[in-house]
C-alpha cells in the first residue's frame, strides 16, 4: 500500500475509497500554497494507485474549506509574483484540471464552512454530498474581489443564473438543504449521516466498470460545450474507445448476463464484475 504521507493534507484508505481530507483545522482548511502544492502532488498518484477506486475530497476537523488563505495565499504573495504564479497554477490544477479530469469517480463530502475558493474543488468533483447544516459562501463579494480563478464560471455552469447571481451578489451563507435544493450538491443528509451516506454513494459507484465510469462522466461533462454534431462524432468515438480499453468486456458480458443468463436488469441493477474478462479472453484467443 502506497505511503501517503503529507503536511497539510491526510489521506485515509479504506476499503478502496480514498478520504482526502485538507488538514488545516485550527485555519477553518483555508488553502496556503504549501496545501496546493501538496493536493497537485498526491491527486495523480492517487489517480494510479490499483487500491484506490474513489475519491472523497473533505476537510479535517469539521470544516470542508475556508477556501484561499486570506494571509499566506493573498498577503504574502502580493510582492513575490514569481511564487504567487507557481501557487495559483498549482491551486487551479489540482482543484480544477485534475479532479474534473480525473478517471475515477470522485465525491465532495461537505461539512461544517466551504467558502469562496471551496466552490472550485467542490464543484470539480462528480458527486456532492453536504451535512444539512453545512454552511456554504461565496464570501468575495464580502471583501471586495471577484469569485476569482474559475469559482464564478463553475458556479454558473453548475447552477441556475438566478441562484448563482444571487448567491454571487449578496454573498449570503446558505445551508446543505439550500445548496441541494439549487443543484450545488447531489443531496444534503443529517451530519451523522454523511459519511455513511458518502460510502454507500462510492460503493454503489464501485459496482460499475471502471472504464465505462470513466467514459460516462467524461462524456456527460465535455458534451455540455459541443454542438449535436460534434456530440454524435465524440460520442461515437468515445463507445470505440470503452470497447478496447474496458477490462470487464462490459458490452458482452451485460448483453450476456442479460439475453442468455437472465442474471439482471440493466433499468435496475449492473451486471456481474468480471474483472480482466478481456484479458482472459484475448488469453485463450492466442
Ligand atoms: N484565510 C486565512 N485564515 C483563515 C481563513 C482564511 N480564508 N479562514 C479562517 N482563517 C483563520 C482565522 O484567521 C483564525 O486564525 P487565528 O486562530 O490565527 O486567529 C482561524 O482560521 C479560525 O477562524 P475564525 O474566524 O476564528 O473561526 P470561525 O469558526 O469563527 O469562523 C469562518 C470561520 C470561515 C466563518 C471565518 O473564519 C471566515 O469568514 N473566514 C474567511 C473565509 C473567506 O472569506 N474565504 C474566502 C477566501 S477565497
Amino acid at each position: 500500500m502506497a505511503d501517503y504521507k503529507y503536511e497539510n493534507i491526510k489521506i485515509d484508505i479504506e476499503d478502496g475509497i480514498a478520504f482526502v481530507a485538507l488538514n488545516r483545522p485550527e485555519k477553518r482548511n483555508a488553502m496556503s500554497p504549501a496545501l496546493h502544492y501538496e493536493m497537485d502532488e498526491a491527486l495523480p498518484r492517487l489517480e494510479f494507485d490499483p487500491n484506490v477506486k474513489v475519491v472523497v475530497i473533505t476537510g479535517a476537523g469539521g470544516n470542508f474549506s475556508a477556501g484561499q488563505d486570506l494571509q499566506k495565499f493573498f498577503r504574502e504573495l502580493e510582492k513575490n509574483p514569481l511564487e504567487r504564479s507557481k501557487a495559483a497554477s498549482a491551486a487551479n490544477r489540482w482543484r480544477w484540471e485534475r479532479l474534473y479530469n480525473f478517471s475515477k469517480p470522485t465525491i465532495a463530502m461537505v461539512h461544517g464552512y466551504c467558502v469562496g475558493g471551496a466552490f472550485m474543488q467542490l464543484l470539480g468533483c462528480d458527486f456532492a454530498i453536504a451535512a444539512d447544516n453545512a454552511t456554504f459562501s461565496l464570501s468575495e463579494v464580502n471583501w471586495g474581489i471577484l469569485p476569482g480563478a474559475l469559482v464564478s464560471k463553475v458556479v454558473a455552469d453548475m447552477v441556475l443564473p438566478r441562484h448563482a447571481l444571487y448567491y454571487a451578489c449578496l454573498g449570503e451563507p446558505f445551508n446543505g438543504k439550500e445548496a441541494a435544493r439549487i443543484g450545488m450538491v447531489n443531496s444534503s443528509v443529517p451530519l451523522k449521516k454523511l459519511k455513511p451516506a458518502v460510502i454507500n454513494l462510492a460503493k454503489r459507484l464501485m459496482s460499475k466498470s471502471p472504464a465505462v465510469l470513466k467514459a460516462t462522466k467524461q462524456a456527460v461533462r465535455h458534451c455540455r460545450t459541443m454542438d449535436f454534431y460534434q456530440s454524435y462524432d465524440y460520442l461515437a468515438a468515445k463507445g470505440q474507445a470503452i470497447k478496447v480499453g474496458d477490462a470487464e468486456d462490459s458490452y458482452n458480458t451485460g448483453l450476456k448476463q442479460f439475453l442468455e443468463e437472465k442474471s439482471y436488469k440493466p433499468t435496475f441493477q449492473p451486471f456481474k464484475l468480471k474483472r480482466g474478462a478481456a484479458t482472459q479472453r484475448k488469453k485463450k484467443a492466442k
